[in-house]
């Protein structure tokens, strides 16, 4: 076992990353029982859309049972950080979410954003273990998680699928910058679809592997068949930028953002979980080219760490 596996009590340092309205407990428990780490992301486990904090708590609620009862194995959920300077009783999303993350006994939470003292203070305070993404990868960001208390921090390059970091630094940049400037281990992300990645990432410095896109085509994912169908036929002359902070396959919506002059953040579920194509993005990383198969998430994690030696 590695740092990040002894952290994360795993077979395996690596974790599926949460991806809002694509993951549910299903996917996030064959990863777990997998020797992965499965992540519940926002909207997880459901295609309707709910309003309140109550409401998508005590929803985000039955997914964690239902986690539980197909895996006794880790597993986390992602909490994305309010601002800084705000509140956290300011904001009920993430407040209610973490209320029931607690009273479910949630371990492990993977804290996306930008770095919040007082969230981190509660989250170990109730015993939690905190990997942190920051959305935008800075020395500075990992440092003052490294300072508030994370185990471990994810760098991740402009490579990735989903919200783009505001800087377009790839991935054979961030991992080595983080990995020399912070002493908690470092898990790398961004474009990272086979065991020549994952082998990259670890000559890179990085101690775990933390992936999005290759996770979406798997028979586990409750990504819509026609987008899985999308990505396997696509490579990246096939992706557009529909606005700063997000890539697309070429979609009829996809074409017409790229085309506006407003800068609109669009939401996944259309396309990627809804199936209707022409109405939404289909959001992946640079390298799509590489995901070529439908796969089991058993026989992708098998794949994809073939050649990691456990050091134990
Ligand atoms: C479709 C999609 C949706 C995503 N949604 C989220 C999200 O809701 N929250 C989050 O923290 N990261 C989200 N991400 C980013 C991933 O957590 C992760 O950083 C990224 O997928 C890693 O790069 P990769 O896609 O190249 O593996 C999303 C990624 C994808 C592909």
């Amino acid at each position: 076992m590695n740092r990040v596996s002894k952290i994360l009590k795993t077979k395996y340092p690596l974790i599926q990353a949460p991806m809002s309205w694509l993951t549910d407990a299903k996917m996030v428990a064959a990863v777990s029982n997998s020797g992965g780490m499965g992540v519940l992301g926002p909207n997880a486990g459901r295609s309707e859309i709910i309003h309140g904090p109550k409401n998508i708590s005590e929803s985000m609620r039955k997914e964690i049972i239902k986690v539980k009862q197909l895996t006794s194995n880790s597993f986390g959920i992602n909490i994305n950080t309010p601002d800084p300077r705000e509140l956290l009783s300011e904001n009920k999303y993430v407040s209610e979410l973490l209320k029931v993350a607690f009273e479910e006994e949630v371990k492990f939470f993977v804290v996306v954003g930008s770095v919040h003292k007082e969230l981190f203070d509660l989250i170990k305070k109730n015993n939690g273990v905190i990997i942190f993404r920051p959305l935008t990868p800075t020395i500075e960001q990992f440092k003052l998680a490294e300072k508030y208390g994370a185990s471990i921090v994810v760098a991740t390059g402009y490579d990735e699928g989903g919200v783009l970091p505001e800087h377009s630094f790839g991935t054979f940049t961030v991992i080595p910058n983080t990995v020399d400037e912070v002493s908690i281990p470092v898990m790398g992300a961004g474009g990272i679809n086979d065991k020549r990645g994952v082998n990259a990432a670890f000559d890179l410095g990085a101690e775990g592997i933390y992936i999005g896109s290759r996770f979406l085509v798997t028979k586990e994912s409750p990504m819509n068949l026609k987008a899985k169908q999308m990505i396997i036929e696509s490579d990246s002359s096939d992706l557009i930028s529909v606005s700063k902070t997000q890539r697309s396959i070429k979609t009829k919506k996809a074409l017409q953002l790229a085309n506006s002059k407003f800068d609109v953040a669009m939401n996944l579920r259309p396309a990627m979980r809804l199936g209707e194509i022409d109405q939404g993005i289909i959001t992946v990383n640079t390298g799509l080219a590489t995901i070529k198969q439908l796969l089991s998430v058993k026989k992708l994690i098998k794949n994809l760490m073939e050649d990691f030696e456990d050091v134990s």
